[in-house]
């Protein structure tokens, strides 16, 4: 069994798209056959909603984290062909408490993931707050992906994203390797948002990818109708562009 490609979506700037981006990039490698587990660890539980029914019976990254259960025990699989997710739950607070109390609190999810793991992807959502669940995402991936929207404040979540990485790669998961950044949510019409490309492209000429995500409404509606864009808009614009940015993404993993 070939270990999962694991990735972590995050960005210190709440609202940037980290969900959407999960969510859409997930459905891209399901439609090209992979096999894709969405972990959801952020207790808004957006991840979750957008793509199961919560009933009281539902196990959550809670149990996975505090019992002695596997990843089968927890995962459920969603209504989207080919994606499971580990469901988040509606307060992490208690799990953030033991895991920083925990002797090496911050690779119990590395633990639980390499074990019967037979997804070819595994793409982690995590909460704008810096905790010990983002830490435990970080710990456990072979990839960061940096979801940006071209807004100025955008770019101060940057910077402490970046911030968050060295200090993972130096002290706790040298493995780790930036995947890149890419615009999810730009408005290309905007004089300030084009700046703010800019300086980016400037910053980080070697990380940004090509293909940006424009911001459109049908992006939005597809989340709130439960659906990926592919499915609620497969031939809308923001579907062509998250297949570029996943076909982009991918080449990047496999080096091509
Ligand atoms: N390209 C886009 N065009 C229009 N709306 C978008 C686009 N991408 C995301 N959105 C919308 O922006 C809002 C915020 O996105 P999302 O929830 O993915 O951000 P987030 O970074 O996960 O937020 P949080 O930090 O709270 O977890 C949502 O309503 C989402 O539907
Ligand atoms: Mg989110």
């Amino acid at each position: 069994m070939k270990p999962p490609t694991i990735l972590t979506i995050t960005q210190r700037k709440g609202g940037v798209g980290k969900t959407t981006t999960t969510l859409n990039l997930a459905s891209v490698l399901a439609e090209m056959n992979y096999r894709v587990l969405i972990v959801d660890l952020d207790d808004q539980q957006n991840t979750t909603r957008s793509v199961s029914s919560l009933v009281e019976s539902t196990k959550t990254i809670e149990d996975l984290l505090l019992k002695d259960l596997t990843l089968k025990d927890v995962v459920v699989q969603t209504d989207w062909q080919n994606v499971y997710i580990l469901p988040a739950s509606s307060n992490l607070s208690g799990v953030v408490k033991y895991l920083d109390g925990e002797v090496g609190g911050h690779l119990i999810l590395k633990e639980k993931l390499v074990k019967d793991n037979d997804f070819d992807f595994v793409l982690i959502d995590t909460s704008p707050s810096l905790n010990i669940l983002v830490i435990n995402a970080l710990c456990a991936s072979r990839y960061m992906f940096i979801p940006l929207s071209s807004k100025y404040l955008s770019l101060q979540g940057l910077s402490q994203t970046i911030e968050s990485f060295k200090k993972v790669t130096d002290r706790l998961n040298p493995d780790l390797k930036l995947l890149g950044i890419g615009f999810v949510q730009h408005d290309k019409r905007n004089v300030l948002a084009n700046e703010v490309v800019e300086q980016v492209k400037e910053a980080f000429p070697n990380d940004l990818f090509k293909t940006m995500i424009g911001i459109n409404i049908k992006i939005e509606e597809a989340q709130v109708k439960k659906q990926s864009i592919l499915s609620y808009a497969p031939d809308d614009r923001g579907a062509e562009q998250y297949r570029e940015l996943g076909k982009e993404i991918l080449a990047k993993i496999q080096g091509v």
